[in-house]
This record gives C-alpha cells, structure tokens and sequence, in this order.
C-alpha cells in the first residue's frame, strides 16, 4: 500500500465517520430538561448518567446526525462514486448505518458519562482518553454488532484498517477544536 492509497483510505473513512462528528456537538444545541436516566441514582447514591444526558440531546443530535448522513449518502450515491465512500448497497442499509453512526456517538458518550460518574467525576468534568474516544468507541461497537459485514468492508478488509487509525489519530484533534468553538460561542462552559 503506498501513501496515496493510505490517505484515499483515511478520507473516505473520516468521511463516512463524519455523521458522528456532527451528532454529538447537536446535542449541546438541542439538550433539554429531561434526564436520560430520569435524575435517578445509581446503587452508589450517584446520579446514573447526571444532567449532562437529555433525552433531548440524544433524539436531537442523533436526527440532525442521521439528516447529515442521509444528505452526505445522497450526494455519493447521485455521484455514482465508489463504494468505499457509500454508507451502504441499500436504501435500507443507508438507513441503517447513518442511524448506527449517529446514535452509537452518544451511545458512547452517554456510556462513558455513567463511567464518570461511578469515579465520581461531576458533571463537565474532563476525562482525557474518555472524552475524546468514548463516541467513536459507541459507533464502532454498534456496528460490529449490528453491521459486521459493512463495517469489516469498509475499515478491516485488504489493509483498511489504516482507515481506523487515521479516525483514532484525528479525532481528539477534531474534538479538541469543536469544544473551543464551543466554549468561544457560548453554548460550552468550558473549552473541553
Ligand atoms: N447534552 C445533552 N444530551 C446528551 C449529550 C449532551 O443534553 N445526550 C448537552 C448537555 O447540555 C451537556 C452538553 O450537551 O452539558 C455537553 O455535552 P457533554 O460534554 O457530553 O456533557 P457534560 O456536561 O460534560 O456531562 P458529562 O460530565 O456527563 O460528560
Ligand atoms: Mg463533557
């Protein structure tokens, strides 16, 4: 494999991750009052999952998620392009990916709040490692259970898995740069 290849590879894995990357900073637009685990505790007196995790944030930020990904998958598709830049054969497959995409990051970023607060971390606390790979870690989970065939085509089979650490190497860049946006809007209290 030579270096064209690895960053074709790379882009068009960015890309068809790119649903999350939008998912999960809409929540912050459209969270609400209602806590995803009704502002009940946990067996350890802590809150499950805390304020931070609202059923508005994780129906908002997965629909504005899914309408990205149906546009992005749109636009391939029209373009006849090639089916490494295709979040599935399907109509039915689209669907289902973009919604695996978009739904697992806060899957994942839900999952890594109910870590946090069984450490004891309050609410907005930054976690390093956590923060920045729990939504990538919900996305790729979800589709290793419910799309393994489209998931090994597209970022394990014949060395794509270069693909898969290009995603782990930008991603905590991307993150980094959205919460500064952020926190410079307004919509952040701080810039992690
Ligand atoms: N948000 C939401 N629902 C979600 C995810 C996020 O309402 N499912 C909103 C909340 O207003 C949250 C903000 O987006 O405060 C930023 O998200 P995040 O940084 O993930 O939450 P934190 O406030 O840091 O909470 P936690 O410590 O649990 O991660
Ligand atoms: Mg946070």
């Amino acid at each position: 494999m030579d270096i064209k290849e690895i960053l074709i590879i790379s882009a068009q894995s960015m890309w068809l991750m790119l649903p999350l990357f939008i998912s999960n900073p809409s929540a912050v637009f459209t969270g609400n009052k209602k806590p995803i685990d009704f502002g009940k505790s946990f067996s350890d007196g802590t809150r499950i999952l805390g304020d931070g995790k609202s059923w508005g944030g994780l129906v908002g930020g997965t629909l504005i998620g899914m309408v990205a990904g149906l546009a992005m998958a749109f636009v391939m598709r029209s373009a006849d392009a090639d089916v490494h830049w295709q979040f599935g054969a399907s109509q039915v497959e689209i669907l289902k990916n973009v919604f695996l995409i978009s739904f697992g990051a806060l899957f994942g970023d839900s999952a890594a709040s109910f870590i946090k607060r069984r450490m004891k971390f309050k609410r907005g606390a930054a976690v390093p490692g956590l923060d920045q790979f729990d939504m990538i870690a919900g996305v790729w989970l979800l589709l290793m259970i419910f799309s393994w065939g489209w998931f090994t085509d597209m970022f394990i089979s014949d060395g794509r898995w270069v693909g898969l650490i290009a995603v782990l190497i930008l991603t905590p860049v991307l993150h980094r740069v959205a919460n500064i946006i952020g926190y410079k809007i307004g919509v952040k209290e701080v810039p992690w």
